[in-house]
C-alpha cells in the first residue's frame, strides 16, 4: 500500500472524507491531463489515432469493472442523470406503467422517472427502512411495473442492497431493473451479469477517481434497440469516419448513445485513474476500504454523543459512514470540521464521511480525535 500514498498527495494536513461527492485525482490521473495539454499545446490533434487508442482502452477498463461480456454495451456519456435519462425517454411508456424506486433516492434517480408523469407514468416510492428492504421492493412490482430503479448504495445513509436478490427477483417478474451504481463502481466490485440488471450507470467523479463529467452506461444488448434515439450526430452512427455517405444507421453497439466528438480530456484522466483501481484490484479496493470504514465506524461508536445514522452491518454499506453529534447542529459541526480540513458532507439529516482505499491512517485517527474534542466540548 506504500506505492500507493504515492499515488496521492493530498496537502498537509487536509482530510479527506468525501468520496461519496467528487474524489482527488491519483497522480497519474494529473499527469495524463498535464502531459493531454502539452500535447494540444504543441501539437494539436496530430496524435488522434493514440487519443482513440486510450478511448477504447477506457472503454475496456469500464467494461471489465462491470464485468460487461462487451465493449458493445458500453456508452461513454456525460453523467449519471444522462445515462438514467437516456433509458427514461428511450422506453415506450403507457398509461398506467408504473417505475419502482426507493424513498431514499438521489434527485437523480427519482426526478427523471417523475417527468415521466406526462405519459402517464406512476412512480411508487418504497421506503427502505424496514427489516428486509429487497424484500419490500419486490413485493412493490406489480402486473403494471415495467421497471425498477436503484442506487447499489444510497447516497445519505450508504445503504448498500443485494443487487443479486432484486435482478433476480425483477427478472422472474419481468421487470426491467436499472442500477445506479455511482456510489458502488470503484468502491466494491460491481457485477452487472451477476446482477442481471438490464441497464447500469454511474458517473466517474467519485469512487473512480476521475474527472466531472464523464461516466458510464451499460445498456445490455438485447435492450439496446428498444431505446428510442433522441440525440443524433456523427459519431453515434456506424459508419462514423464516413462524412461523404448520405445513409446512415445507428451504431449497431452502445456507441449510439454517444451522438458527437467524445470527451477526450476526460478519458485521459480516467483510464489512468482507472489503471490504477485495476493494479490494485477490484478486491483488494474492498477490503481496505471496508477496514478504514470499519475504524472510523468503531470509534464513532465509542464518542459519547454520536448516533450512526448508516447501517452498521458491513455486508449492508460500502464507503458511507453517516452520523450525528448530540448537542451540534449539523451546520455547525460541518462548519467546525471543515475549518479543521476535514472535508465531508451534509447529508440525510447527519455529517456523512466517505473514505477511500487509500485513506491514511492519520486522517481517521486525527478526525476521530477531533470528533472526541468536540464532544467534550
Ligand atoms: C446515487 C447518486 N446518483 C447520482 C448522482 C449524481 O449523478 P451525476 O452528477 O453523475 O448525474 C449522485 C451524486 O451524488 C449520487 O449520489
Amino acid at each position: 500500500m506504500s506505492l500507493l500514498q504515492d499515488e496521492f498527495a493530498q496537502a498537509d494536513g487536509l482530510r479527506y472524507l468525501n468520496h461519496a461527492a467528487v474524489a482527488p485525482w491519483p497522480k497519474r490521473a494529473t499527469r495524463a491531463v498535464q502531459s493531454f495539454a502539452e500535447e494540444n499545446l504543441h501539437l494539436g490533434a496530430r496524435g488522434y489515432p493514440d487519443w482513440l487508442i486510450i478511448e477504447r482502452r477506457l472503454r475496456e477498463r469500464l467494461a471489465r469493472l462491470l464485468n460487461s461480456s462487451t465493449t458493445a454495451d458500453i456508452a461513454l456519456v456525460k453523467n449519471t442523470s444522462e445515462a438514467l435519462s437516456f433509458v427514461a425517454f428511450g422506453l415506450d411508456w403507457a398509461t398506467g406503467d408504473q417505475v419502482v424506486i426507493s424513498d431514499q433516492e438521489f434527485p437523480s434517480n427519482r426526478v427523471v422517472w417523475e417527468a415521466l408523469k406526462r405519459f402517464g407514468v406512476e412512480v411508487l416510492q418504497v421506503s427502505l427502512d424496514v427489516p428486509d428492504p429487497e424484500g419490500a421492493l419486490l413485493a412493490a412490482c406489480g402486473p403494471r411495473t415495467r421497471l425498477m430503479s436503484i442506487s447499489a448504495v444510497q447516497y445519505a445513509s450508504g445503504l448498500r442492497l443485494d443487487l443479486q436478490r432484486l435482478g433476480h427477483g425483477c427478472r422472474q417478474s419481468g421487470v426491467l431493473f436499472c442500477v445506479d451504481a455511482i456510489q458502488q463502481l470503484g468502491a466494491l466490485p460491481f457485477d452487472v451479469q451477476a446482477i442481471d440488471c438490464a441497464f447500469a450507470m454511474a458517473d466517474g467523479h467519485k469512487w473512480m477517481l476521475g474527472p466531472e463529467g464523464l461516466g458510464v452506461f451499460y445498456c445490455r444488448s438485447d435492450l439496446r434497440e428498444q431505446l428510442k434515439l433522441h440525440e443524433y450526430g456523427w459519431h453515434m452512427l456506424e459508419h462514423p469516419g464516413d462524412y461523404e455517405r448520405a445513409d446512415w444507421e445507428p451504431s449497431r453497439t452502445a456507441r449510439r448513445f454517444e451522438c458527437g466528438s467524445p470527451n477526450m480530456l476526460g478519458a485521459m484522466a480516467l483510464e489512468a485513474s482507472l489503471s490504477l483501481l485495476e493494479e490494485v484490484g477490484m478486491e483488494q479496493v474492498a477490503l481496505a476500504l471496508g477496514e478504514r470504514v470499519q475504524w472510523l465506524q468503531d470509534g464513532l461508536a465509542r464518542i459519547p454523543g454520536v448516533q450512526l445514522l448508516s447501517p452498521l452491518d458491513p455486508v449492508r454499506r460500502a464507503g458511507i459512514l453517516n452520523f450525528r453529534l448530540d448537542g451540534w447542529e449539523n451546520q455547525a459541526l460541518f462548519e467546525r470540521l471543515r475549518a479543521e480540513q476535514v472535508v465531508c458532507a451534509q447529508r440525510g439529516g447527519g455529517i456523512r464521511f466517505s473514505p477511500h482505499f487509500y485513506t491514511q491512517p492519520r486522517v481517521i485517527e486525527e478526525t476521530l480525535s477531533l470528533l472526541r474534542q468536540m464532544a467534550d466540548a
